[in-house]
């Protein structure tokens, strides 16, 4: 490329057409700043800060020396450890009622983490210009994994004044087209937290089967709920659905699609691994030739996420691990939601209302979230530090809703999250002066 002149080469529509990620678009800022020696309190990014299992780490051990005892790292399966594919599979089907119903290693498919999981499981499913359904606001990552394949989002909204409540089945129907392929969402939710309802996602479930629709599910966050509610999977759904309308249903052609990931439920979104699980076999036999152009997803990470698994699920650790986890987002959310209602009381058109999952919180400001989280970023210090946030507008595809939201990743101790509500307060009387 460097011998073409600069003006004459086209690029694709598709990758043009490609938005950075909102959450990663401001670093450069943040990155100044830094080398302006201030401090900079990252909520903007849902990296989480909790340990890790142990677990983990004595499964990269072993299998490091495996290698070494090896002398090269070899390729795993295009389609997943087959260890891991078993042991996520025995994962999943603790969420899954009818026992017949269980999945197996041949249901599950892994991937580089959710991201990857999402790509491949658009492209298995729909051609170019073709249409998926999102609810508006949602995961703004969506937007570029379906620009790259040249998809288009069919954004739904939902409000903050109805609690982001989905939109009725009519509704719904409405927005599907001869071109639509899929809905796609994740719950809880990133940006707002909410959990979808069981009868919200029994809606989606029947629709899609009337209406020959993929039905995606990113579960990313899928143990991190609070207020009494239970960890859920949408691959009950089935049993569910079958109960309530007594048809008899053949699992290897249901429409459901779960995406999950280790990422955010056991603190390791840099060991990059994810997976598809589904009982639709066509899906599994198209998705195990698209991965295997990509040879494999990672050798050490996998064998070591295999014996955490199995290590966690021996007796009783993952729940114990899991509870440590939600414990610690829950107390984050009620001292960050506190802090928050008085520090920002003068600019809160009515208190934050506190999200049931996850460990976000989006909320409308009196301002543009946009210009406010560059203000924090370039311009505000408060003993030589600042907050970095995220704006809302970028999880949102109907182009002028969110214009006044911010996100907080609530991925702090809680004194720097009071520390951070304090600053995002002064910050906001000074920007609004
Ligand atoms: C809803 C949702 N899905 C997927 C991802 C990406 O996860 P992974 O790190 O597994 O690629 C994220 C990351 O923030 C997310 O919030």
């Amino acid at each position: 490329l460097n011998q073409l002149k600069p003006h004459s080469f086209r690029f694709s529509r598709r990758s043009l057409a490609t938005p950075p990620s909102p959450i990663r678009k401001l670093a450069p800022l943040s990155l100044a700043r830094k080398n302006d020696g201030i401090t900079i309190l990252p909520l903007n990014i849902g990296q989480p800060d909790i340990p890790a299992p142990k677990e983990f780490y004595v499964g990269m051990e072993r299998a490091l020396s495996e290698v070494r005892r090896l002398k090269f790292v070899p390729y795993e399966q295009s389609e997943g450890f087959r260890t891991l594919c078993t042991i996520w599979a025995m994962y999943l089907n603790q969420y899954i009622e009818r026992k017949e119903l269980n999945l197996s290693a041949d249901n599950v498919i892994i991937t580089m983490g959710a991201s990857e999981a999402i790509t491949f499981t658009l492209m298995v499913c729909c051609d170019p210009g073709d249409e998926v359904i999102v609810l508006d606001p949602t995961y703004a990552n969506y937007a570029g994994f379906a620009a790259t394949s040249a998809i288009n989002l069919i954004p739904l909204p939902t409000s903050p004044e109805n609690n982001f409540a989905f939109p009725s089945r009519e509704v719904i129907k409405s927005s599907l087209s001869g071109k639509t392929k899929a809905i796609l969402l994740c719950s809880p939710n990133n940006p707002t937290g909410r959990v979808s309802t069981l009868e919200e996602l029994l809606v989606l479930y029947d629709l899609s089967v009337e209406q020959g629709l993929l039905l995606i599910l990113d579960e990313t966050y899928r143990e991190i709920v609070f207020d009494n509610l239970k960890a859920f999977s949408s691959l009950d759904l089935l049993a569910k659905h079958t109960a309530l309308k007594g048809e008899v249903f053949a699992p290897e052609n249901e429409p459901l699609v779960i995406i999950d990931s280790v990422s955010k439920r056991y603190n390791l979104c840099g060991v990059r691994i994810g997976c598809i699980a589904t009982r639709n076999k066509e899906i599994v036999r198209l998705l195990r030739s698209q991965v295997s152009a990509r040879l494999a997803a990672p050798t050490l990470e996998q064998s070591a996420i295999a014996y955490m698994l199995h290590e966690l699920m021996k007796d009783g650790s993952h729940e114990n691990y899991i509870n440590e986890v939600v414990y610690t987002f829950n107390r984050r959310r009620d001292t960050l939601i506190k802090s928050l209602n008085y520090e920002l009381r003068d600019f809160l058109p009515e208190p934050i209302k506190p999200p049931n999952g996850a460990f976000y919180l989006s909320f409308e400001l009196p301002v543009s979230g946009e210009a406010f989280a560059e203000y924090m970023l370039r311009t505000f210090t408060h003993n030589q530090k600042t907050v970095f946030v995220a704006p809302g507008a970028g999880f949102y595809f109907s182009s002028t809703l969110g214009e006044k939201m911010i996100r907080l990743a609530y991925v702090l101790n809680e004194d720097k999250l009071c520390e951070a509500s304090q600053m995002l307060g002064l910050g906001l009387k000074e920007f609004s002066r």
